[in-house]
Parts: C-alpha cells; structure tokens; sequence
C-alpha cells in the first residue's frame, strides 16, 4: 500500500511509502485523501503524516511530469489536509522537497529530524510548485528567504527552518517516538489560530521593493531560464492579494511552465544524469585513502573536492616550494570559503588538515585511489605511472587527469592496466560538477563502478567516456570552437559570435573563454596534433595573436582588451589579424546574423556529439548533454546541445545538410540525415502533450 495507515492508540499514523524517494504519484496523492478521511473518524484524536525509509517527500513524482495530468492532482491533497479537523503532524525524516514540502506545509505542524531538508526545487525542474508552496511559505517565514529558496531551489536544514519558523520543532528522540509524543499533546486542542488565520497577510511595500531587485539580478543570471522569475513574481503576488487569488496564479503559471519546451529539456538533463551515474553491476570498492600527484591548479582543485567529502588525501608534489605553493592556494581558497560564508573556520580547518603534503610517494603505499594532476605529455605521465606502479597496493586505482592522452598507453606502462582509468576533472575541479570518466581497453568493472561510486560521494556528476582524443566533451569543444573561429574568418567579431552565443544562454562566449584560459593553451595543444587533425583556417587569428604575444586575460590582451581585470572593449589588432587570415584562405566576409552563429557553433558541438555516441565513445545522447551542461556553460535548460538539436527537428538536420555542404563542411560529421536525431535512449518527447 502506497501510504500506510496505522492507528497507534488514538494517532493515526499515515506512511507514505513510494521507493526509493517516496514520490508522490497519483496512487500516494489518493492514499493522502483517503488517509485524511480515515482520520475524521471519532476513533482518532490526530493524524501524524510521514515517509517510509530516509525521506519524507521528495516531491511530485517527475516521471507523470510528461503525460496528461490524472486526479486527484495535489491542490485537492494539500486543501484537505489543512481542513482536516484532526490536527495534522508533519514527520519529516530527510528530504521534503516540492509537492512534499507543500504537503508538510498544509499540516498544522511540522516536526523534524536534525538531519532533514526543506526546499522547493521546482525552478531546477523548469516549473514552479504548483500546490501553494508561493503562497505559503512567504507567509510563513521572510518573504526574501522564501523568494530566494523557490529562485534557487536552494534547500534549508533542519536548524535553519527551526530558526526561521518553516518548523515547530527538532526531534530530539526517534522520529517516530517524538512524533507521537507531540500528537497526544495536540490531541484535542483546537488548532491553532494562527495557523489558519496565514492566509491573511499585510504586504510589506520594503518586501516588494526587494523582491523586484532580486527577480531583476535573478532574470540575469538565470541565462535565458523562465522559472526563476515567474517564482519571484508568485512570491511578491503572495504578499499582495488574498490567499486564494495568488494559489490560482501560481496553479495557471505551473501549467503553463510545465508543459513547455524548458521544462521538457530540464526534465531530459534531471534524469540523463541519474542514467549516467549508473555503471557496471560490479560493487564497489570502499575508497578511504586518495592520493594527488601534483598541486598545480588542478591537482590542488582535485585535492580539496575529494577532502570536501571528508576523504583524507597526500597531496604529492616534487619540490618543496612547488609544495609549498600548492597548499597555500588551498589555505587561500578555504579562507576565501570562509570569508564568502560558506564554510565555519572550524570545517575550513578539518578539510585542510586533512591534505597532507609530501615531497615523495612514500606515503602513497596505502591510498586506494591515486590521481595523477601533473604536466600533460606523455614523457612525465610514463614516469609517474612507473613509479605509482611500482610503490601503490596491488589493488590502488590509478588514474589520470589527462585531457586528451591516451590512457591505454598509459595503462600500459603498468604492471596492471585494469586498474588504470581516467578521471577528467574540470577548472576548479573542487566547484566544477562535471568529471569524466575514462574507461580504458582493459578497465575493470569494478573499477570503474568504484571511480562512478567515488563520484558521486565526491559530489560530482559522472561520465563514462571512452578513449579517443578530447574524450566527449573537448571533443565536442573542438567542433564548437571550429565553427566559431571559421565564423570570424567569413565575416562576424568575436563580440558578435560571443554576445549571440551568451544570448543563446552559454555562460561565456568562445572568445571570452579563450581568452580565460590563455590562447596559447589551446595554440600548444594544436602543435602537438597531427597535421590534418584539425582545420587550420578556424585556428589562425588565434595563432596569429598568439605570435604577437596577445594571450588574453593574462597579457591583458587577447581577443578583447582588459582594464583591472575587466574587458575593455574589443582588441583592435584583432582586424588586421583576421583580414590576413581571409586573405590566406581566400575568404570574402558577408555579414552573418546571430541565428547563424548559434546554429554552427551549437550544432557543431551535436553533430560531434551524435558522432562520438556511434563510434560508442559514449554509452547515449544523454550522456552527451550531461557533459555539455556540466563542463561547458551550456544552458540545462535547453537541456544539451543533442537534446536541442533533436527539438529542431528535420530543420536542424537540414541545417547541418546546408553547413556540411559548405566551403570547410568537411569537418561535419555525417549526421545530418532523418533519424540521426532519434538514436536509442532519446525518443521523440511527448511532454508537449501535457495539460
Ligand atoms: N520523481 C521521480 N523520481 C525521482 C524523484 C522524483 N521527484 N526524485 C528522485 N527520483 C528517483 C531518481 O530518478 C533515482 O531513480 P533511479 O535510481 O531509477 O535512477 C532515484 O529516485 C534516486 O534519486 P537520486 O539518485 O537523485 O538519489 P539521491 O539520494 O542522490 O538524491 C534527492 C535524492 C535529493 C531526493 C534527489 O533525487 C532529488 O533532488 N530529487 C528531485 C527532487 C525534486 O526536484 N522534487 C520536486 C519535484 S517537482 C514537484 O514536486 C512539484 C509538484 O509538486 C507538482
């Protein structure tokens, strides 16, 4: 039975019990009114309502988010719970979260375990709650908390909530025992006036004010997503109409979001990074000892993520003073988590305290994972894996941070190539979710379930890739990247290119992120290639600023010009450098409109993806998008470059026909014909079918 009623002396006890998340689907939503009724018997004197297992109510269940709508809907289920006559006690062990959270929010009390978790991630989902959690929550603790939480989808613990009023009381005995304990007090009390009388609140003009500061900083940052800004307009209606009136709004603006095009795409990347956190059967092995080699930026990034988990780590480095620079850029960057207030001194020091500097790998000998963050040639990964192979437990994992090695050939210098894999972290790799998994040839199963169980313990979102140069997303970066340099050579700026992309939702246009990232960087990696491996005209303005020493932020001139470490208009060099390269490859500029742009550089980035899921480098489209949202700034509400092109349908393949056929088409892969876009795992949506 989906919610359980016990009756425990005169408490009628309601369970929902829904796996592994207790999500409320239609048959808990019917449970919940048909418990509520059982309670308005004269046998019972309240009613504790609470989840199975860890969680309380992890919200609607997202999967009937995509088909028509089938009642009860939840409205109905939180109206009659808060008329219930029986006083109603929330139970809330773990996470109440959305449609749960809006249930604990109809009950006439809340209790809490210290370890639960309130929020309402509707935002996340495209969507706002649906079921009063606008209207309610802004009359029930500070309107600007609560415009922040459904903003954000931010969620609030236990002794938050206690402290802004979201609940009555922290258990301090077992959930359960607690909860009755509070029950039997209630038993017959008439309830509380305050708690009906919510509804009626006097709008405070400071409030509103605020609020449309906050929906303006919000509507910029959230890159082109709606929700956001719906969620705050829903807040400032709350504090200013009756409670009935803003319920009705909020009920026509979740319809409405719900069934469009960006709650789809959210929906997409919400479960596309659950199917690729799954691996192999295997189970993992228990990883309680890391070690780093080498505390450059990265390593000391990998190092404090994997420390931030509350994993002890050696970070390694071959000199003192390298050493010395690596864990100061780690004080500095937990001080800076202290300063900002997202972290106690007291968490700051345990989480540096637990990286341990070493000039050798002695204390190496007993890590169950090591991963290697050094220089990026092979020549000093073959060393380092000689020697990790050499000291490391017969059983340590080896890994490689390599960005574009191959990682059998570093597996290969070992005496055990099914222990090696790749773990691709991404710039700062402790803020960065994305980390892409490199199965080698011969990577164990359980191997690579322990490397996708470390992952997520890390808290990061997990790729498996296969070996190839770039893996999945560089790959992809070099075809987007292509497209936006060949885009400069037939006629637009890099402002151009940059501004259309930003406003496509990318976090940073191409430029800019050149730029970030020092030009020479990638000027490196290309000399390093094969000749033929890549198109030479999309790549020449960027070697042509490279030899004037025009590197980007760090020369304070690359594609743009920096002031105090702010653009400062477009370089003008740039020009001169692009009429020689037009000159060179024999192109004639026209003017390019910013569909154009969007289209090359988005699809681009699709086509490589499709191509890379076919030769198997991943396992499904899915995990292409996962990749893109996660590492490279492209926005989760168009839900990935594959997802997006596939919502284009047949004129985004003709598109890729017409850019294919073009005068540097040759780099297109092969995609563009029907039913590239409709490969295993990413059928057709029928979300637009919902009500
Ligand atoms: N509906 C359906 N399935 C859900 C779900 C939901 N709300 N929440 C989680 N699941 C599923 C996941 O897909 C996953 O399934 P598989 O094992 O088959 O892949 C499983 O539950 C476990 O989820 P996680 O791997 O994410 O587990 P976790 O322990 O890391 O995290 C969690 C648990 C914090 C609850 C996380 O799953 C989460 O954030 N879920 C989404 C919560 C949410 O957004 N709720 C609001 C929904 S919208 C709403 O509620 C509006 C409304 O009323 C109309």
């Amino acid at each position: 039975m989906p919610v359980h009623q016990d009756i425990i002396g005169r408490i009628l006890v309601l369970r929902v019990d829904n796996p592994p998340v207790n999500a409320l689907s239609k048959i808990e939503r019917r449970g919940l009114i048909e418990g509520i009724a059982r309670g308005a018997s004269d046998d019972v004197d309240a009613i504790v309502l609470t989840g199975a297992g860890a969680s309380f109510i992890a919200g609607a269940d997202i999967r009937e988010f995509g088909k028509p709508p089938e009642p009860p809907h939840l409205p109905e289920v939180v109206e009659t719970i808060e008329a219930s006559a029986k006083p109603v006690i929330a139970a809330i062990a773990g996470q109440a979260l959305g449609g749960g959270l809006e249930v604990a929010l109809a009950c006439h009390y809340r209790l809490a375990e210290a370890g639960a978790r309130f929020g309402l991630p509707e935002t996340t989902l495209g969507i706002v709650p649906g079921a009063g959690g606008t209207q309610r929550l802004p009359r029930l603790i500070d309107p600007m908390l609560a415009a922040d939480m459904v903003a954000t989808g931010k969620s609030l613990d236990a002794a938050s909530a206690l402290r802004t009023g979201l609940i009555d009381w922290i258990a301090d005995q077992p959930i359960d025992v607690a909860a009755l304990g509070h029950a039997r007090s209630l038993a017959g009390q008439p309830l509380d006036e305050r708690r009906l009388s919510e509804r009626n609140v006097e709008p405070s003009p400071d409030a509103i004010e605020d609020l449309a500061l906050l929906k303006a900083e919000t509507v910029k940052k959230s890159r082109g997503a709606i929700a956001p800004g719906v969620a705050i307009d829903l807040v400032a209606k709350a504090l200013q109409s009756p409670y009935d009136v803003g319920v009705a709004e909020e009920r026509a603006r979740f319809l409405e979001l719900r069934s469009g095009s960006q709650a789809a795409a959210l929906r997409h990347i919400f479960f596309a990074e659950r199917e690729a956190a799954k691996g192999p059967a295997e189970a993992p092995r228990s990883i309680e000892r890391v070690g780093v080699i080498g505390a450059g930026t990265m390593g000391a990034g990998i190092a404090m993520s994997v420390a931030d988990a509350g994993i002890p780590v050696v970070l390694v480095e071959q000199t003192e003073a390298a050493l010395g620079a690596g864990l100061d850029r780690i004080a500095r960057a937990y001080g800076e988590a202290v300063a900002r207030n997202r972290l106690s001194n007291d968490v700051a020091d345990e989480r540096r305290n637990s990286i341990t500097g070493a000039t050798g790998y002695d204390l190496l000998a007993n890590a169950d994972l090591i991963i290697e963050a050094a220089f990026e040639t092979m020549d000093v990964k073959d060393a380092i894996f000689k020697s990790l192979d050499a000291i490391a437990r017969s059983d340590a994992i080896l890994a490689t941070n390599t960005s574009y090695l191959d990682i059998d050939a570093i597996a290969a210098v070992t005496s055990r190539p099914s222990q090696v894999l790749g773990l691709h972290y991404f710039s700062p790799a402790n803020v960065m979710k994305l980390l892409e998994i490199v199965r080698g040839r011969e990577t164990d199963p359980t191997v690579l379930a322990t490397a996708l169980a470390f992952a997520r313990r890390t808290g990061k979102v997990p790729v498996v890739a296969g070996v190839c140069h770039g893996f999945i997303g560089n790959r992809m970066l070099r075809a987007y990247n292509r497209e936006a340099g060949l885009l400069l050579l037939e006629g637009a700026t890099p402002s151009q290119i940059d501004t259309a992309l930003t406003d496509f939702g990318m976090a940073m246009g191409p430029f800019a992120v050149a730029d970030l990232s020092g030009i020479d960087i990638g000027h490196k990696g290309r000399q390093a290639m094969e000749p033929g491996a890549y198109e030479p005209a999309a790549f020449r303005v960027h070697d042509g600023l490279v030899s004037c020493g025009f590197l980007g932020r760090k020369t304070a001139v690359g594609f743009y010009r920096y002031a105090s470490g702010k653009v400062d208009g477009e370089n003008a060099d740039v020009a001169d450098i692009v009429a020689a390269a037009r000159k060179e490859f024999a192109v004639s500029p026209r003017s390019i409109d910013p569909e154009e742009i969007v289209e090359r550089c988005i699809f681009a980035a699709a086509a490589e993806g499709l191509q890379i899921v076919k030769e198997g480098i991943a396992a499904r489209p899915g995990d292409v998008d996962v990749v893109y949202v996660n590492g490279y700034g492209f926005p989760r509400h168009r839900g990935g470059p594959i997802f997006y092109l596939r919502e284009t349908g047949e004129a985004g393949l003709a598109a890729i026909r017409r850019y294919a056929a073009g005068p540097f088409g040759r780099w297109w892969p092969d995609v563009g014909h029907p039913g590239a876009i409709e490969p295993p795992g990413i059928g057709k949506s029928t979300d637009k079918d919902a009500a």
